[in-house]
């Protein structure tokens, strides 16, 4: 029987509730399915960092890359240590250092979920640039604590990077609908994102079979909201797709129902899956954080690992959950319960 080694990183606040419950609905299905999850898990976080003075050991990334895949609830305590040490100590250097640089995030609604606009009919599947962009880290602060001060924050695209993100988001198109949207803001932004826009053309030419536009990262906000079902998938910067990916959580029902995978597409390293939602500070003690996210996240995982039926599975499960009301409007069910639900919709 194929055993499957994967490092679990519950992390902070609710990441180790929902990681629990998504652990739990995994096992079950993989027993039903005839493979085994074999877990190892971290207790890196910001208590860790606490005690350490760093949010994973020096061999922390050598340890990590010994998995199949990586399950992550979430980073980030701001009131024990900064969010600036914590997640460049934990969660970015790992996608750069697997170079999980597709970061895919699906946002439709499930069954019985109200979502808050008028069309319930959109599946979005946006496609984040996870590994540079505004993320580089690059940059520094100069005359700190004078009136001269300046802090730049410098944004690294490289042809490279570009390229393979773009690639990777017209590969899905054309696996769907054949529908990409490009997003930038290349009215304001005159080097990197003229520079994004021209890869865009260029790739158009290898898929003419794909149907392709760019938009301003202003009017793709405006239009996941007036007119999400226009959409198929979206493929935007790192930055960008961050906050068009929040956005896509709410359009779907709020932070608990959305997934994602950061994915190596050349499996050169393990990949992690998580939750797009953080550790959520305000409702960690309360045992109602939504467990959905990250259930399907590691549906996402088990799709990457090829076990395609055990991932249909999952899915279903949460579906038939939702469809049945629990889970499906914020705030209302326990944590347990959503996740005692999705275990007895495996059956
Ligand atoms: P957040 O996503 O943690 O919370 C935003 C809001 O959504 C909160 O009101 C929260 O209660 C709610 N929410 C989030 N997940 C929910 C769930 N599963 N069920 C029900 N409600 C949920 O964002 P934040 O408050 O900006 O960040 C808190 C911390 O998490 C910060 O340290 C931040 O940097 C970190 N963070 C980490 C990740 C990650 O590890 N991938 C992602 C986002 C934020
Ligand atoms: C996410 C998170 C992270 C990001 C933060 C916590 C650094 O918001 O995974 O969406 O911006 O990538
Ligand atoms: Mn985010």
């Amino acid at each position: 029987m194929k055993i499957y080694q994967i490092a679990l990183l519950p992390g902070d606040g609710i990441g180790r509730d929902v990681t629990d419950a998504a652990w739990a609905v995994l096992e079950k299905a993989s027993n039903a399915a005839g493979f085994a999850l074999s877990g190892t898990s971290y207790p890196w976080s910001c208590d860790y960092y606490l005690q350490h003075g760093s949010m994973m050991p020096a061999d922390g990334i050598e340890t990590l890359k010994t998995f199949e895949a990586i399950l992550l609830g979430a980073v980030g305590w701001p009131a024990k240590v900064p969010d600036s040490v914590s997640l460049h100590g934990l969660l970015l250097p790992i996608r750069k250092a697997f170079v999980q640089y597709a970061n895919i995030r699906p946002h439709r609604l499930l069954p019985g979920v109200q979502g808050p606009l008028k069309s319930d009919h959109f599946d979005i599947l946006c496609i984040r640039e996870n590994t540079e962009g505004e993320y580089s880290g690059a940059g520094g602060r100069v005359h700190q604590g004078t009136d001269n001060e300046v802090a730049v924050e410098t944004t690294i695209f490289t042809r490279k990077g570009v390229e393979r993100i773009l690639r990777f988001g017209f590969e899905q198109a054309r696996a769907r609908r054949g529908k990409l949207a490009s997003v930038t803001k290349s009215n304001a932004q005159k080097h990197s994102m003229v520079f994004w826009d021209e890869i865009t053309r260029k790739l158009a030419g290898e898929f003419p079979d794909v149907e392709v536009t760019s938009y301003h990262i202003d009017a793709m906000a405006a239009r996941m909201v007036m007119a999400p079902e226009s959409l198929d998938v979206v493929v935007a910067s790192n930055l960008f797709g961050d906050i068009l990916t929040d956005l896509g959580a709410a359009i779907q029902g709020g932070l608990g129902f959305a997934a994602s995978a950061n994915v190596n597409p050349d499996r050169t390293a393990p990949s992690m899956f998580e939750p797009v939602h953080g550790s959520a500070p305000d409702i960690a003690h309360l045992g109602i954080a939504n467990p959905i996210a990250a259930i399907w996240s590691g549906a996402m995982m088990f799709e990457h690992l090829g076990e395609i039926a055990a991932a249909r599975t999952v899915m279903a499960a949460i579906e038939t959950t939702t469809a049945r009301g629990i889970g499906a409007i914020p705030g209302k069910d326990k944590t347990d319960t959503i996740t005692k639900a999705v275990l007895s919709a495996l059956d």
